[in-house]
């Protein structure tokens, strides 16, 4: 594989993420991306990364910081994460979550969680990889239509 190459997620990044969610979901959703990434990146700059290879853009991890609510403490978060299906299965979304983790550590966070559909396999192997475990609360939902 050439050079892989991580730093910081950039506003600009925002069409390039586009695209490799089109090609994982086949759905083009711009306005969602371009106020997520700008979001993410305004909460937390540094914890959102980019994977690069040849200066293209081939994965990437959206992270805040986030506190209050029923949570007594601010904690990471991994929002979303995709590699280019092209790339995926050489260890770039790991790295991806390793830098992600080793930022929010750096900072002095003391945990970090993500929040996922269990149809998520991939995801969620990726993850046990990295010793996440269950946490202790719990997502419930209500269909409205
Ligand atoms: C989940 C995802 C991020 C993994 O990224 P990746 O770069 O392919 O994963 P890695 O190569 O770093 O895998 C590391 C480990 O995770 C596990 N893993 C990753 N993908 C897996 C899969 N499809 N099945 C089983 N285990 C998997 C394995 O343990 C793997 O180690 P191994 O290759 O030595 O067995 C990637 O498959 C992806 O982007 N999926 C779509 C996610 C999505 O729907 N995002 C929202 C829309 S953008």
């Amino acid at each position: 594989m050439r050079a892989l190459h991580v730093r910081t997620m950039h506003k600009d990044d925002a069409d390039a993420i586009l695209e490799i969610d089109k090609k994982i979901t086949g759905t083009k959703r711009k306005g969602f991306w371009l106020s997520r990434v700008a979001y993410g990146i305004a909460r937390d700059p540094g914890a959102s990364l980019v994977a690069e290879i040849d200066e293209k853009v081939v994965g990437f991890i959206l992270c805040d910081l986030r506190g209050g609510g029923f949570a007594p403490t601010e904690n990471g978060w991994i929002e979303i994460l995709g590699i280019d299906p092209d790339y995926q299965r050489r260890g770039i979304g790991k790295l991806l979550c390793e830098e992600a983790l080793k930022h929010f550590k750096e900072k002095g966070v003391g945990r970090v969680r993500v929040s996922f559909s269990w149809a998520s396999s991939d995801v969620a192997a990726l993850l046990k990889s990295l010793d996440f475990h269950r946490a202790e609360c719990i997502t419930l939902e209500k269909d409205l239509i």
